[in-house]
């Protein structure tokens, strides 16, 4: 049995401890935000924080996470009526088309705005890998800037 926390409650998981991460999030935990692109660690659709760091839920076996701590998109807002800066700045720029790689983006954006409270579009441009078939790039990249700012003044 695996023990972990998944948006800060314990679970326990039972199947096989090759199952990767996300299939873990979404069929077992239906944590449905969490989807599923390329399943090769190259699209960050699936990106997930795994000790406060994101990574690739689609190529990470739950054995791994054996005792860490995993924040998914349903678990980033600091409460039932408070965004996180990086959802309300989303929200602001109207960053999503059809969405379906957002919360992957919403995520490796938290991880990157802690590593580079202040970012310039140079910083953007190099760690923010996650792709977008919409090609939303412009309006993550303001929505960034926002976040910053929002957390800044918070
Ligand atoms: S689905 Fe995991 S990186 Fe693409
Ligand atoms: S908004 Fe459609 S793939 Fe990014």
């Amino acid at each position: 049995m695996i023990s972990f926390r998944i948006n800060d409650k314990t679970i326990q998981f039972k199947d096989d401890p090759a199952t990767p991460l996300l299939w873990v999030l979404r069929d077992h935990f239906q944590l449905t935000g969490t989807k599923f692109g390329c399943g090769i660690g190259e699209c960050g659709a699936c990106t997930v924080h795994i000790n406060g760091k994101a990574q690739s839920s689609c190529i990470t076996p739950v054995s791994s996470v054996s005792g860490k701590s995993i924040v998914t998109i349903e678990g980033l807002a600091p409460g039932e009526n408070q965004l996180h800066p990086v959802q309300q700045a989303w929200l602001d720029e109207d960053v999503p088309q059809c969405g379906y790689c957002q919360s992957g983006q919403i995520m490796a954006t938290v991880d990157f705005l802690r590593r580079h409270p202040q970012p310039s579009d140079k910083d953007i441009d190099d760690n923010m890998t996650n792709l977008c078939r919409c090609g939303t790039y412009v309006r993550i990249r303001k929505a960034i800037h926002r976040a910053a700012r929002l957390s800044r003044d918070a």
